[in-house]
């Protein structure tokens, strides 16, 4: 059979819409500064989709760090990968102030958290090495397992008791291999918004001897009283043996970093493989996340901010008695019933009608009668945003128990992929 053929007949589970939906429900173009106001096919829309939890992307001092960094350096600088010729003293300064900032020995920068979290995995274990993870993990986490050819061993989602019975069995092949044993597990779980127990993960670890990993891509800078991430948050920062952040999200960046004892920082820089052969971050990047770290450390009222919006749309969406899961996090997503041709018409509705732009996830992340609209509240978001928000889906659970949305189809987008 022609490979290309073959490729085409099956364009997976998020390909077999692209031509209905593209433009729309999938590579949509948000326009205008990165804000809870932008634009949608030139339409002003109030935004809850985007990481932006602290604000940082359009704050002045950001923009001008950013600003200031291109210009004295351009996006070139340096160049190469960081073992090659790719290393400076920027790096190098925000690699021990985000291993202050942590409570660890040592940091590293990685160029992308997905790529990162692949290649820490990758070069933490060998194939005698024994792995337990939750079972919601990131891709980047599933993708960093792919390459271990050693046994692990799954638990459903924060289950304590299905944790503990699978770290019984990962001990005892640990012993017959004579490897060690990886835990890893979310701190903030981007899609539900709940927490990684790590806490309760780390009440077996004397009985049991392993290391945790925490990726806390949703937790660093939001969670924790000065937000250091949900280890703070759950007290249990020594607890974390490697904790991982990106600054994709309350960074408002790109980059991501791991922290650690100064020795596993130390071998990680020479065997992870996505950072030896690709290359390092940019300056801007690097001087621009000094200054969004400076701000998330000095002015913890973005964080008030964010967490003040946070309650008013949680507290608000639960007293109109909205399912909005278990979230413990800024990520709040609502429950309703439907299908995918509902889902699709929900979207279309809240956008096109009352100027809301929002995520929804369908089948199969959720179950298939399951609706889940993802909000994100940020810092810059006001009191005004999420009242117009809560009344609006209001109206649109209305609607929907009324058999409004159920037409079925996706409604006419303009653009084909
Ligand atoms: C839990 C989690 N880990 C890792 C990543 C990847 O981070 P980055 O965007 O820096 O590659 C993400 C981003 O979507 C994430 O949500």
């Amino acid at each position: 059979m022609d490979l290309f053929e073959k490729v085409v007949s099956n364009p997976g589970p998020l390909g077999q819409f692209a031509d209905a939906g593209y433009g729309y429900y999938y590579f949509p173009k948000l326009e205008g500064e990165i804000s809870n106001h932008m634009f949608f096919r030139g339409k002003p829309v109030l935004v809850w989709s985007l990481n932006n939890y602290l604000g940082l992307a359009n704050h002045p001092e950001v923009r001008r760090a950013d600003t200031e960094a291109a210009e004295k350096f351009g996006l070139a600088a340096p160049m190469g990968a960081r073992m090659m010729s790719g290393h400076t003293k920027y790096h190098e300064q925000l690699e021990q102030e985000l291993a202050v900032f942590e409570k660890k020995e040592a940091a590293y920068l990685l160029n992308y958290g997905y790529m990162g979290m692949v290649s820490i995995i990758d070069s933490l274990l060998d194939r005698h090495d024994i792995v337990v993870y939750d079972s919601e993990s990131h891709a980047c986490i599933l993708d960093g397992l792919r390459l271990h050819i050693g046994k692990r061993f799954v638990y459903p989602h924060n289950n304590m008791e299905r944790f503990e019975f699978q770290i019984k069995h990962a001990q005892k092949s640990a012993d017959q291999s004579g490897g060690g044993i990886l835990v890893i597990t979310e701190g903030v779980f981007g899609m539900p918004g709940d927490l990684g127990n790590l806490k309760g993960i780390l009440r077996f670890k004397e009985k049991y001897g392993f290391r945790l990993l925490v990726d806390d891509a949703h937790g660093f800078g939001t969670m924790g009283i000065t937000g250091a991430g949900t280890s703070e948050e759950q007290g249990v920062m020594d607890g974390v043996d490697i904790y991982f952040g990106t600054f994709a999200k309350a960074m408002a960046g790109i980059g991501a970093f791991v922290a650690s004892e100064k020795r596993i920082i130390k071998s990680l820089a020479f065997k992870m493989r996505s950072q030896i052969f690709a290359k390092s971050l940019p300056m801007p990047m690097v001087i621009g996340s000094l200054k969004r770290l400076d701000l998330i450390r000095n002015h913890p009222e973005l964080r008030e901010k964010l967490w003040t919006n946070v309650h008013a749309l949680q507290k608000g969406m639960r007293e109109k008695g909205f399912d909005i899961g278990k979230t413990q996090s800024p990520v709040t997503p609502v429950f309703l019933k439907g299908g995918v041709g509902e889902a699709t018409q929900i979207v279309a509705d809240l956008r096109e009608n009352y100027g809301i732009f929002c995520s929804v996830v369908i089948y199969p992340v959720v179950p298939k009668d399951v609706i889940m609209i993802r909000l994100i509240p940020t810092a810059s978001h006001t009191m005004e945003d999420v009242k117009i928000t809560i009344d609006a889906f209001s109206e649109i659970r209305t609607k929907l128990g009324e058999g409004k949305y159920s037409t079925g189809g996706i409604p006419p987008v303009a653009d084909k992929y």
